[in-house]
C-alpha cells in the first residue's frame, strides 16, 4: 500500500481507509504549522506525538516523515495486530517509534504527548477525560480529535447528542457547522476540568466526518475564558432567520414563530487564520494528491475567520423569499459586499454564505 509516496503495509484485520487520506493530510499540514518552539519551560524542542488509535499506524508514520518538528512518535491501539503493525510499518520507514498494546483510558497514566492524536471508530466524547490526561504535567499541548458519528452531532435526535455532548443538535440546512462547533464546546469544557483553555487552530466538516485540532494551554483564567465562549445558535425554520447569544432566544425576533435552538456550543471561531495560512503554505510545497483540494478548503477556512457561527443556503433563502430563479453565488456576494457587509463562500456548503448582513439584507438580493 502507498499513501503519500509513504509505503506501508495493511492487512484484513485491521482498519484503514483510503478516503481518510484527505483527513490525514490536512492533518499533517496541521502538525507542521506548529511553532514548536513556541514551548514553555519544556527541556526539549520538538513535538511527541501519540498516535493514540494508531491501527495500521499511517497517521503518526505520515506526520513523523513528512514534518521536522517531531521528535518522537507513541502507538497506541487496543488491538494487538494494530500494534504489531504500526511498529512493522514505522521501522521499514525508518523510524524510531514506541508502541503499547492497550486501552487509552489506561496508558493516559503512563505517557505525556504535546500532540495527541483522537482517531476512535464513532464519538470521541469517552476519550476526552483520558486525552487531557495525556496533558499532565505540560503547561500546552495540541489536541487532534475526528469524530465519525456525524449523525448524532448533526441529526435532529436530542437524546443522543445529549447523552455523549450534553448538547442540542439542530437539524437544518446549517447543522454541519452547529455539529462541529458542539464536539468542540465539549472538549472545551473538559479541558476546563483540567484547567485548561482551548484555542482551536483548524476545524472542519468533510463528507462522513467532523476534525478540529486545537491548541489546550493550562490556565484557570483560560479555562474559564473558554468557557465564556459557549452559547446557543437559534433558527426560525418558518423565515429563516437565525442568530446566536449566550442563552437562547425562545421566539424569532423576525416573525414571532417559535425557535429552534442548538446548544450549548462553542460560539468563538474554529480556526487561527495565521496558523491556517502556515499551512496552505506547507501544501504548497508538498505533493499531495488532494493539494487543490485542500489549498481550495485552507481558502474557505481562512475566510471564514471573523464570521458569524452560521451560515445561509441560498437555494432555501430564496425559497423562503418565494423567488422563481436565484442570482449567481457571486453576485449575491459582490452585491453584499458592495454594501459594506463582509461575505464569503464556507466550506460546509457549495451553495452558502457567511456573511455580517443583517437577513433582511440577504433576502432582499434574492
Ligand atoms: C478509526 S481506527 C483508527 C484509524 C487510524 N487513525 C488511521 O488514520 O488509519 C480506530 C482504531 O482504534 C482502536 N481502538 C478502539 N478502541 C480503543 C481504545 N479504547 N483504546 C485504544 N485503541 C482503541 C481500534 O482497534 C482501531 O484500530
Ligand atoms: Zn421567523
Amino acid at each position: 500500500m502507498e499513501e503519500e509516496k509513504i509505503k506501508f503495509s495493511t492487512n484484513k484485520d485491521v482498519f484503514y481507509n483510503p478516503n481518510m487520506t484527505f483527513c490525514r493530510s490536512m492533518s499533517s499540514l496541521a502538525v507542521g504549522a506548529i511553532d514548536e518552539t513556541s514551548k514553555t519551560n519544556e527541556t526539549h524542542v520538538g513535538l511527541d506525538v501519540v498516535d493514540a488509535f494508531c491501527a495500521s499506524g499511517i497517521r503518526g508514520i505520515r506526520y513523523a516523515k513528512e514534518n521536522q518538528n517531531v521528535s518522537s512518535l507513541t502507538f497506541i491501539d487496543i488491538d494487538q495486530k494494530a500494534i504489531s503493525l504500526a511498529k512493522k510499518n514505522a521501522k521499514s520507514n525508518k523510524l524510531k517509534s514506541d508502541a503499547k498494546k492497550g486501552n487509552i483510558s489506561k496508558l493516559a497514566f503512563e505517557y505525556t504527548a504535546d500532540f495527541l492524536e483522537i482517531d476512535p471508530f464513532g464519538t470521541p466524547s469517552p476519550y476526552l477525560l483520558d486525552s487531557f490526561r495525556f496533558f499532565n504535567p505540560k503547561k500546552s499541548a495540541y489536541l487532534s480529535v475526528t469524530a465519525t458519528d456525524v449523525a448524532v452531532l448533526c441529526g435532529g435526535k436530542t437524546a443522543p447528542c445529549m447523552k455523549n455532548y450534553h448538547a442540542k443538535p439542530m437539524n437544518n440546512e446549517f447543522t454541519h457547522e452547529t455539529g462541529l462547533r458542539i464536539m468542540i464546546k465539549r472538549i472545551a469544557e473538559v479541558a476546563a476540568e483540567f484547567n485548561m483553555g482551548i484555542e482551536p487552530l483548524v476545524s472542519f466538516s468533510d463528507r462522513h466526518y467532523l476534525k478540529s485540532v486545537l491548541r489546550v494551554k493550562r490556565s484557570a483564567d483560560l479555562a474559564y475564558e473558554s468557557l465564556k465562549q459557549l452559547g446557543y445558535v437559534f433558527h426560525c425554520h418558518k423565515c429563516g432567520f437565525r442568530g446566536h447569544s449566550q442563552f437562547p432566544e425562545i421566539s424569532c425576533s423576525n416573525c414571532g414563530s417559535k425557535n429552534d435552538f442548538a446548544g450549548q456550543l462553542w460560539l468563538g471561531e474554529i480556526h487561527n487564520r495565521k496558523f491556517v495560512n502556515k499551512m496552505q503554505g506547507l501544501n504548497k510545497a508538498r505533493d499531495y494528491t488532494h493539494k487543490k483540494e485542500i489549498d481550495k478548503m485552507l481558502t474557505l477556512l481562512s475566510g471564514e475567520v471573523g464570521m458569524p457561527p452560521y451560515y445561509y443556503d441560498l437555494h432555501k433563502c430564496s425559497q423562503i423569499k418565494g423567488s422563481i430563479s436565484m442570482p449567481k453565488m457571486i453576485e449575491v456576494i459582490d452585491s453584499l459586499e458592495q454594501q459594506g457587509y463582509q461575505t464569503v463562500r464556507t466550506h460546509f456548503s457549495k451553495i452558502s454564505i457567511k456573511t455580517t448582513a443583517p437577513y433582511k439584507k440577504i433576502l432582499g438580493g434574492l
